[in-house]
């Protein structure tokens, strides 16, 4: 899958109407700092799933001088072309238009254009908090599965409430909003289980690759429910779920917080049985990250049939030159997206194959 086009409108620094046709190899976007580079990756993010990579409400995505943006992009898949438009106004409306045909819900638009995005706080990933992991599970099976994206949100808005629950000691309230939890974040973890199973042997291949140690790296699921089988059912995991919940419920209304389910679980990395945060070295990590999004990548791959798109936000700077060679040579399938501040941080035979724009204050020359 590739992405052939993408026009923007008033999203974030690009206020003029712009349009621009990608090559379906590698793309490299070169600007100084605050020229519009993470603001386009993020406009092409959003064709996949309809908000912003970086956290930022669609709001804030609206040209500070505009009432709407819109974006529009062509995909290119192995049996047909696609395009995808999607508008935002201020008034909190949100518009995806898919092939000329008016969509009804974000359902409509997840699954058709896939993304995997690589930035510095990526990085992050082995020795940064549990949300951050959680969101690396999280991107991928949305894209494969837009119900457990909206499950996701459903999720989200039931521990809000249920926390609110606690805190008020509306103890009558709490069996219904149990069971609304349990059922809710039964499905995630179920899928997030499943995910992490194929997850695992993708990681572990992709690191034998590229550190070209014998070490072993794998991931695992750790739950607040504590420890899960991978071919566990749902009625097996509500039932643990209910009965974990009981356990806690005198924490929860001390903390007024709701302690067990998905929104606490974390992924486990090990490097040769141990925890990799605490035994690996800085290059493990950072090639234990890599071999993250390249699974990532296969991940979406096994589902859909197709590569997904790769966003590289500044990230090239941050590898050192064999560790950057090792991805673009990766890469000779997949559509690359990478920005940065100038020439000298890529090797010249990268960039010979590149095709390069600039761009300066959300205009692109
Ligand atoms: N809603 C908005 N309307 C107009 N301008 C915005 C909006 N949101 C952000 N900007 C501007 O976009 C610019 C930042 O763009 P971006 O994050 O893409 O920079 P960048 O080129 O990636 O820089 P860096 O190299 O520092 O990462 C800032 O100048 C910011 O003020
Ligand atoms: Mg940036």
């Amino acid at each position: 899958m590739y992405l052939k086009e993408i026009g923007i409108t008033n999203f974030r620094n690009y206020k003029e109407d712009l349009s621009l046709v990608f090559s379906h190899g590698n793309n490299l976007f070169l600007g100084y700092n605050a020229q519009g580079k993470s603001n386009l990756l993020e406009a092409i993010y959003y064709l996949s799933l309809a908000h912003s990579f970086r956290g930022a409400r669609d709001m804030d995505l609206i040209n500070f001088e505009k009432d709407f943006f819109r974006l529009e992009g062509r995909i290119i898949k192995r049996d047909r072309e696609q395009d995808i438009c999607i508008t935002y106004f201020r008034d909190r409306t949100k518009h995806f238009i898919i092939d000329g045909v008016k969509g009804k819900s974000l359902n409509d638009i997840i699954g058709q254009f896939t993304c995997v995005i690589f930035a510095p706080e990526h990085l992050q990933l082995v020795k940064g908090p549990p949300a951050l992991r959680r969101k690396y599970l999280d991107t991928q099976i949305s894209q494969i599965i837009p119900r457990y994206y909206q499950n996701l949100r459903d999720y989200k808005r039931i521990v809000r409430q249920r926390n609110e629950i606690l805190k008020n000691r509306q103890e009558e309230h709490l069996p219904l909003w149990d069971n609304y939890l349990c059922k809710t974040g039964t499905k995630i973890i179920e899928a997030r289980l499943r995910a992490v199973k194929k997850l695992s042997s993708m990681v572990k291949d992709s690191f034998f690759k590229i550190s070209g140690e014998n070490a072993v790296f794998e991931v695992d699921y750790c739950s607040t429910l504590g420890p899960l089988e991978y071919f566990l059912d749902e009625k097996s995991i509500f039932e643990r779920y209910r009965e974990k919940l009981t356990s806690k419920r005198e924490m929860e209304f001390r903390t007024c917080a709701t302690m067990v389910g998905p929104h606490r679980d974390d992924l486990l990395m090990l490097l040769d049985g141990k925890p990799l945060k605490d035994f690996g070295s800085q290059g493990q990590q950072r090639m234990a990250v890599i071999s993250l999004k390249m699974a990532e990548l296969n991940f979406i791959k096994t589902f859909t049939g197709e590569y997904p798109v790769f966003l590289l936000d500044d990230v090239m700077s941050e590898l050192d030159s064999r560790r950057r060679k090792y991805v673009v040579d990766l890469l000779t399938q997949v559509q690359t997206f990478i920005t940065g501040t100038d020439r000298g941080q890529f090797d010249e035979e990268f960039l010979e194959g590149v095709a390069i724009q600039n761009i300066r204050c959300g205009k692109i020359y």
